[in-house]
């Protein structure tokens, strides 16, 4: 598996990946104008030549937030999370963060665990921020 910078020859898997991913799903309008924000790190998780993940992250003084993070189904529960994030924790130091936030809903299990096996702790619950579902923030201090 590889992870590298965001290019627009991805943009089509990301969208399919995106939108098997989230009900509310990212248009490549969104995706184009993060790509161009130097606040953000965007990258892709190749696997055998195909895009079988990514992540967007935006830093600013000393907080980094993940702003999106997606595997494709088929290839869910192989590490490829846990490896994006392992590498966002790298981006982070790298940038000399001194937290890292991200928020989530508070169905969503697998991330929730995902987040948790890497020492987030749950600092907010937003009550419907969803409309139908609370939001939790978690924070990991780096
Ligand atoms: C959250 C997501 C990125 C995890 O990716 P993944 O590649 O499947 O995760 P991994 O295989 O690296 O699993 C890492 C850990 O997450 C947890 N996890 C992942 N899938 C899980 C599931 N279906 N049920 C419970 N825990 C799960 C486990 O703790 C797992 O560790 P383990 O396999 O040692 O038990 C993926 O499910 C996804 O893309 N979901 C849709 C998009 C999304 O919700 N993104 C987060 C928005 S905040």
């Amino acid at each position: 598996m590889d992870l590298i910078k965001f290019e627009e020859q991805f943009l089509d898997d990301i969208l399919e990946i995106e939108k098997e991913s989230f009900p509310h799903s990212w248009t490549s309008e969104m995706f184009l104008s993060s790509a161009k924000n130097n606040a953000v790190t965007f990258k892709v998780l190749i696997e055998n030549k195909s895009v079988v993940g990514y992540y967007i992250i935006s830093t600013a003084s000393d907080e980094t937030e993940v702003i999106e993070i997606a595997v494709r189904t088929q290839f869910r529960r192989k590490n490829f999370g846990k490896f994006m994030l392992a590498d966002i924790l790298k981006e982070a130091i790298a940038k000399k963060s001194k937290f890292i936030f991200l928020e989530t809903r508070k169905s969503n299990i697998p991330a929730l665990n995902l987040y948790k096996s890497f020492g987030f702790k749950e600092i907010v619950i937003r009550k419907n921020y969803y409309k139908i579902e609370d939001a939790i923030l978690l924070k990991l201090v780096v």
